[in-house]
């Protein structure tokens, strides 16, 4: 076990963690050069087209520092805010990590968020200045503000280019020297911890875990302590990082163990994996204690998603099953729409994991969905004083049975240097938000500490922080809780008839401007339909915006050469009888790639 290390690379979004990673693939020959592709870690065809990492990635590499050999863990992890509880999960399984800086950026929100949480864990912080090679890097300025940070002397900050593979092998080298190899004992019952999994239709569940105690082989009789499930281990091995099959996983390594379970449900996260001490002994077990797992997410939004063809509904429930297993942070309920049949309501920690989740179901299961624009949960006091949390805005009651509605409000931390200040107040201000706090964090880095409605920064909020500071301010919340605002639904009608996919509970006062705002994009996008089609928005039954829908008149006279008048007529006639009939059946349709534009804005 001395020769292990377990380690992960965190810091801000791009700040260079997957470049970083391949540098170190490079010099352990874990990837043969021909192999080699940038950012080989995000194995999602997704990941490589967005260039972000959605997902943590585990690989085991070998280098020598002699006299030894030594095994390295490393987890490459996500970035992005909504994507924190892959890191938290992956700080678990290891003994270190390697935070970057992006010499450029300097330290962003992510940057303390990340290195808090590796504090939590007591891991051995390493830090590097990322990026050396660019004219614009603030080498000198982002190596002092990272030691003042970390309270070390700035010569213990190393100064990298991951694009270029400066002083990457010292950086590898203090990775050994610096962090502690494992704890754990061989000889005692397995204690393995799950901090990830995957679905496999051959092996059932593949749970990545961290061994912590004991050793695991292909045939032994697994326990899982939390959800009490028995089985037998059908392969163990390695993440190199394609799964590839081993002996036995020891105490203090990582890798996968083949479940052969093949309900998604009863492998879970977080759980600890231990062995029966005989087959007989079924759930007689071994005294083991429970590593300590992991918090639930909290969902921040949550959106419905209805199968566009009603008979996916079943391909749809198995998909979501399935993609939980790998996305520990999405929770999803059973509901029943009127009009849409049967889907699911979706929790997530933010619009960019809801997107990415929408788009993993339809490429990795072939799946067309309806989605609902995603939203906070708001809460009613009913005039019978009940609470009830609404998901959804189709479950919002009548306003005679509302006596008061809250909506839930975060603590929104900002970090920009001075120069942006000015853009970054003014959007606050336009969010809605309230100064608790402004200070110098460092000495040219202002952190901002708002109060703000979740509901103002769950769309667009983020994109527009970064469009005014020009990448430079970032951003973290965290729940304060419910707090009461005056909501009304806004409906929209279309071609008279309501579509609860595009209502939205807005703030009263905001009601006129946001239903101008829906009928008019929704008249941007909607594709042309063969009649004119009124577009409009409603609150407490009064039609407050509209918009048309121009017609497309479909050339059907074009086939025709030449002056048949009394052809041409009749033709056209037809196509007015036509018209007349489709208008009377009313139903508009609408693409399934509106809901995703319409959620955006
Ligand atoms: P997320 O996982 O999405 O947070 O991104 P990341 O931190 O893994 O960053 P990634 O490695 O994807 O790099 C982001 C961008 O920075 C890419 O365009 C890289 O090519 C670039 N980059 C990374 N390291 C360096 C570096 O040392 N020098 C230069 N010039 N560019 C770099």
């Amino acid at each position: 076990m001395k020769n292990i290390r377990n380690f992960v690379i965190i810091s801000h979004i791009d700040h260079g963690k997957s470049t970083l990673a391949d540098r170190f693939l490079e010099l352990t020959n874990t990837i043969p050069k021909e192999k080699m592709r940038p950012q080989f870690l995000d194995m999602m065809d997704l990941e490589r087209e967005k260039g972000i990492t959605i997902k943590m990635q585990p690989v085991r590499m070998n280098y020598c520092l002699k006299p030894d050999t030594y095994q390295l863990n490393l987890i490459d992890t996500p970035g992005h805010i909504d994507f924190s509880y892959e890191v938290s999960r992956a700080l678990a399984a290891v003994e270190g990590a390697v935070l970057l800086v992006d010499a450029t950026k300097g330290i962003q929100a992510q940057t303390i968020y990340n290195l808090e949480l590796a504090q939590k864990q007591k891991l051995k912080i390493i830090a590097a200045v990322n990026k050396i090679d660019l004219p614009q890097a603030k080498i000198e300025q982002s190596q002092k503000e990272l030691a003042q940070l970390l309270d070390i002397p700035k010569e213990e900050i190393f100064l990298i280019s991951g694009k270029y593979g400066t002083n990457i092998e010292q950086l590898l080298k203090a990775v050994i020297e610096k962090i502690p190899p494992p704890k754990g004992n061989l000889k005692k019952p397995l204690r393995a911890l799950i901090f990830d999994s995957k679905y496999d239709s051959f092996k059932g569940i593949l749970a990545f875990v961290r061994v912590f105690d004991g050793e695991v082989k292909k045939g032994d009789n697994f326990y899982l302590v939390a959800s009490k499930m028995t089985g037998e281990v059908k392969e163990v091995g390695i993440f190199k990082p394609e799964l590839t099959s081993k002996e036995s996983l020891r105490a203090g390594e990582m890798g996968f163990i083949a479940t052969g379970i093949k309900e998604p449900g009863k492998v879970r996260v977080g759980d600890t994996i231990t062995k029966l001490k005989v087959k007989s002994e079924k759930l007689k077990v071994t005294e083991v204690e429970a590593l300590p797992g992991y918090k639930e997410p909290q969902s921040m939004v949550f959106a419905s998603f209805y199968p566009a063809v009603s008979d996916d509904f079943e391909l749809l429930k198995r998909a979501l099953a399935q993609l939980k297993l790998n996305d520990a942070a999405l929770t999803f309920e059973q509901e029943r729409k009127e009009v849409l049949g049967r889907g699911f309501r979706c929790g997530f920690l933010g619009t960019l994991h809801t997107e990415i989740v929408l788009e993993r179901l339809r490429r990795e299961f072939g799946l067309n969905l309806i989605i609902s624009r995603p939203q906070v949960a708001f809460k009613i006091i009913d005039t019978k004083n009940q609470e009830n949390l609404i998901y959804s805005t189709s479950d919002w009651p009548d306003s005679s049975q509302i006596k008061e509605t809250q909506e839930p409000w975060v603590k929104l931390e900002i970090i920009t240097p001075p120069d942006f200040l000015g853009s970054v107040l003014e959007l606050l201000k336009q969010s809605r938000g309230r100064p608790l706090e402004t200070k110098y964090l460092l000495s040219d880095r202002l952190l901002l500490i708002y109060e703000i409605p979740l509901r103002e920064i769950i769309v667009e909020f983020y994109d527009k922080l970064k469009g005014t500071s020009q990448g430079f301010a970032s951003m973290n919340y965290e729940i304060l809780g419910y707090r009461k605002a005056d909501l009304v639904k806004l409906e929209i009608l279309i071609a008279g008839e309501k579509r609860e996919a595009f209502s939205r509970i807005v703030p009263r006062k905001q009601a006129f401007e946001q239903g101008k705002k829906i009928v008019h994009k929704l008249k941007e996008i909607l594709p042309p339909q063969l009649f004119s089609v009124p577009l409009q928005a409603a609150f407490g039954g009064k039609i407050i915006a509209r918009e048309t829908l121009k017609t497309r008149r479909k050339d059907v006279i074009a086939p025709l050469y030449g002056g048949d008048y009394s052809r041409k007529r009749k033709l056209l006639e037809k196509q007015k009888k036509g018209k007349k009939k489709l208008k009377e059946k009313g139903k508009v349709k609408i693409p399934p790639s509106i809901f995703l534009e319409m959620f955006k804005g």
